[in-house]
Order: structure tokens, then sequence, then C-alpha cells
């Protein structure tokens, strides 16, 4: 990814996760080859200074599929009756700015196979669907319902149209990707899981950021301790971005960095509460500037600065932990991840005789930073093989319905928190 080019940006939008190659907003593109970041791998990333020894940030892999923290959920995979290394035949509704990407993607995955493109406007399905014959452009989602053949719905609509597509299609027996948000209300969320549950049938939300390598990284870094205690995160994601008509720029752009931290924070570490303060200042009915406050247990906090404004572009996010410190950016393909073993630390007092309590008892470590080399590869194409493979081995997927439920709980706390000038709305694991 390279820097926002603000002439153009103003027609680029702001929400593009994972590296995805994207296809314009006015013009859907066909898939042309492979995608443009997937397959190559950076090899040898700069490490400064000397390297942590004896840690685990080093010598530590992230794996292709690899399914982390999830757990094997009771259902049957519907479809799979036949061969369970088949690919799971896929429909994609919505083919706008983000559809062409599942499109592409589904196409290209070993796991999946597309057999449709649904969109209201028929002509722009059929120009995403392309020339192949095997792939049906349809003007309706009914008619890729009532097709036994089709096991599974990727929706890429709108988020208010979440609800009705992603609903008939799990009434209708198959298994459902929704795009992120979930829905565009807990309740209506809640729904969706309610109803994949009752049938079970597997319900995913695409959190792209999730099947990053790099934020897979710092999850594995947070979960064995090398960044110690988390104390902070501090995330910021900004650009010229499209103004959305339907949505502020919270729905729009946190949950990108709602769906990260649900991923990466160890258990007993989610939010507790969200203070949020937004601004409209060209007046376009919606908040266009956001920023997020949330109280992580034990007096760390989280924040998230979002912006459809600003003219440069930054994608960055820093995680302070009582043992170190990673700085993620992510405009930086040759050195995205950065662990520096710099901090504060409080001397303990009881060490301390009754004259140096008096002096101050806090030191300050500046030790070495490490640059972990991390794989390039297109996080879609890991996104639609684990819908595929949670699907075929009857598990519940890494950013199941329940995940993308926990991000519109704090979604929606924060909404409340922007009518009320910033107050602290507790959230549902809290009430
Ligand atoms: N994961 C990511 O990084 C990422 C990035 C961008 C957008 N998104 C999400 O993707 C979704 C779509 O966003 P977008 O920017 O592509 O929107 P868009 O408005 O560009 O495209 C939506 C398309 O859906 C079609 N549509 C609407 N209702 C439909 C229905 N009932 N049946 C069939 N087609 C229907 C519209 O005609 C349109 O072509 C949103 O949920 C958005 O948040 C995700």
């Amino acid at each position: 990814m390279s820097q926002a080019n603000p002439a153009t940006d103003s027609a680029a939008p702001a929400d593009t996760a994972g590296g995805a190659t994207t296809s314009s907003r006015s013009a859907p593109r066909r898939r042309s080859g492979a995608a443009g970041s997937q397959g190559t791998t950076v090899q040898g990333t700069t490490v400064q200074g000397t390297t942590v020894q004896g840690t685990a940030v080093q010598g530590t892999t992230v794996q292709g599929t690899t399914v982390q923290g999830t757990t094997v959920q009771g259902t049957t995979a519907k479809g799979a009756a036949g061969d369970p290394a088949a690919p799971v035949r896929i429909a994609v509704v919505g083919a706008g700015y983000w559809g062409p990407n599942l499109v592409r993607n589904a196409r290209s995955c070993a796991h999946t196979e597309l057999h449709a493109v649904v969109d209201l406007d028929v002509e722009r399905a059929r120009l995403v669907a392309g020339a192949d014959p095997t792939v049906r452009a349809c003007g309706s989602v009914d008619q890729v319902l009532s097709d036994p053949a089709i096991e599974a719905v990727a929706v890429a609509t709108p988020a208010a149209t979440h609800l009705p597509v992603a609903l008939a299609a799990l009434r209708a027996g198959k298994h459902v990707l929704v795009e992120k948000p979930l829905a565009s209300s807990w309740a209506e969320g809640r729904r969706l899981v309610e109803e994949a549950d009752a049938r079970g049938l597997t319900l995913m939300c695409d959190h792209t950021y999730c099947y990053t390598p790099a934020v897979q990284r710092i999850r594995q870094l947070v979960l064995d301790g090398t960044l110690g205690d988390i104390q902070f995160v501090d995330s910021v994601r900004i650009n010229l971005g499209l103004v959305q008509r339907d949505i502020d720029v919270l729905w729009d752009l946190a949950p990108h960095d709602l769906s990260i931290l649900d991923f990466v924070l160890p258990e007993g570490c989610s939010p507790v509460a969200v203070a949020a303060h937004g601004a409209d200042p060209i007046g376009s009915g919606r908040a266009c500037v956001a920023y997020l406050t949330l109280q992580l247990p034990g007096g760390a906090i989280a924040h998230s600065h979002v912006n459809w404004l600003s003219p440069t572009k930054v994608r960055t996010t820093i995680i302070g932990g009582s043992q170190r410190t990673l700085v993620w950016d992510d405009l930086n393909p040759v050195q995205r991840l950065s662990i520096y073993d710099r901090g504060v630390d409080l001397k303990e007092a009881d060490s301390l005789d009754v004259d140096d309590r008096r002096q101050m008892t806090i030191s300050y470590r500046s030790g070495d930073m490490v640059a972990p080399a991390l794989q390039e590869r297109e996080a879609l194409q890991l996104m639609m093989t684990e819908f595929a493979t949670s699907i075929r081995q009857g598990r519940r997927p890494i950013t199941d319905g329940l995940a993308g439920l926990r991000v519109l709980d704090v979604l929606e706390a924060a909404s409340r928190s922007l009518e009320f000038q910033g107050a602290v709305v507790p959230l549902r694991n809290q009430r």
C-alpha cells in the first residue's frame, strides 16, 4: 500500500482492509490474474539493533490457515454430506465497491467455487461476473436462494440491508458470510446469530484485518506474553474518505479497529465501557471525525481516531505492554511491525530504602527494537478459506457472528455516547 494521494483520495474509499486490491466505486473491475500482494514474501525485513534473545518474538510463524482459539461447534455442515474436501459453492450478493473483491477471492480460493453474482443492478452483476459461463449474474437474491446447488452466500450490500438479505439466506438453508458491520444494530445482529445457531449453519463476519499477517502476528505476540500486560492501545485510521450517505465515520471505519481489538486482546481484557466524541465540520449530517476511548479492565485504555477528512493517510496502531511496546504501521510494507523493548518501569517501593523512596521510583528501559518479517498475503484469501473450511469442518469461524455482535455492542454504545457529548456508556457484558 502506498501513501494516499490527496488529489485522488476524495474518490478513494477510506475503508480498505488488509491490502486487498480494491475496485473502483464507479466501475467494478474483473480480476486480472492473482491479487497483487498475494503469494509474495518480504524476505529479511530490517532488524534494527540487536535482536531480543530468548523471547517468542523470533521464530514465530503464523501459519496459512491456522484457526486460532476457536471451538468446534456442534453443527452439521450442510452441503458437506458428499466430499468434505469439495469446494463450497458460493454466491456473492452486492457488486458495488467491496463485492468485487469477494468475487475475485471466491474465484481464486481453492476452497470455494463461485456460482453467482447478485446485484439489484443486474448490469453491474454481469460486469463483475464476467464472461465465465459457470457464473450466473442475477438481479435478485431470491434467484440464488432457491438454487439448491448454492451452499453459501457472501453479503456485500450496505449495512442496513444485511439483516433482510442474510436472514433470508439463512432461512433458505445457506451458510452466510456478512461484510462488516454484521448488521445495523446489536438486536439485528443477535437475530442473525440466533437464526444461524438454530439451523446449525455457519455465520461469519468479514473482519478482514483479522486475516492479515500483521494482525495475526500481533495476536500471537499479545497472547504469548511478549508484550506483557496490555497498558494502552492507540489507533489512528484517517484519510480523505468517501463521506457515506447512510452511516457516520464511526460505523464505517471503527469496525476495523474494534474487530482487531476483539481479536488480539486476551480473555479478561475486553473493553468494559466506551466514550465517543465526534464532529461534522463540513455539515454533512453525520460525524466525519470521531474519537473513541475504551476502558479496559485493570486500568488499561484503548483509543481510536477515525476520520474521513484528513488529507494524509495514516494507519497506525501502538500497543503498549508492561514488557514491550508494538508499533504497527500498515502503510509501511517493509516494516509493518516494530517491537520496542523500551518503556517505563516502576520500582517496587519495598525494594527501596527510605531515602530512595523519596526519589522518583520510575526508571526508563531503553532496549532494542525488533521488526519481525511478515508474509505478504491477501487477507481476503485467508478469510475466504476460513469461511469455507469452517463450513466443511462444522466449527465456528474465527470471526463468527458473536465476534460481529461484540463489535456492534461497542458501536451502539459509542453512538449513544456521541448523542450525549461523550458520556461514558457501559458495554453489554458490564450491564
Ligand atoms: N471488509 C472491508 O474492509 C470492507 C471495505 C469496504 C466495505 N465493506 C463493507 O461492504 C459492504 C458493502 O459496501 P460497499 O462500499 O461495497 O457498498 P456499495 O454501495 O458500493 O455497494 C453495494 C451494492 O449492493 C447492491 N445491493 C443493495 N441491496 C441489495 C440487495 N438487496 N440485493 C442485491 N444487491 C443489493 C447495490 O446495488 C450496490 O451495488 C458494507 O457492509 C461495507 O461496510 C467492507
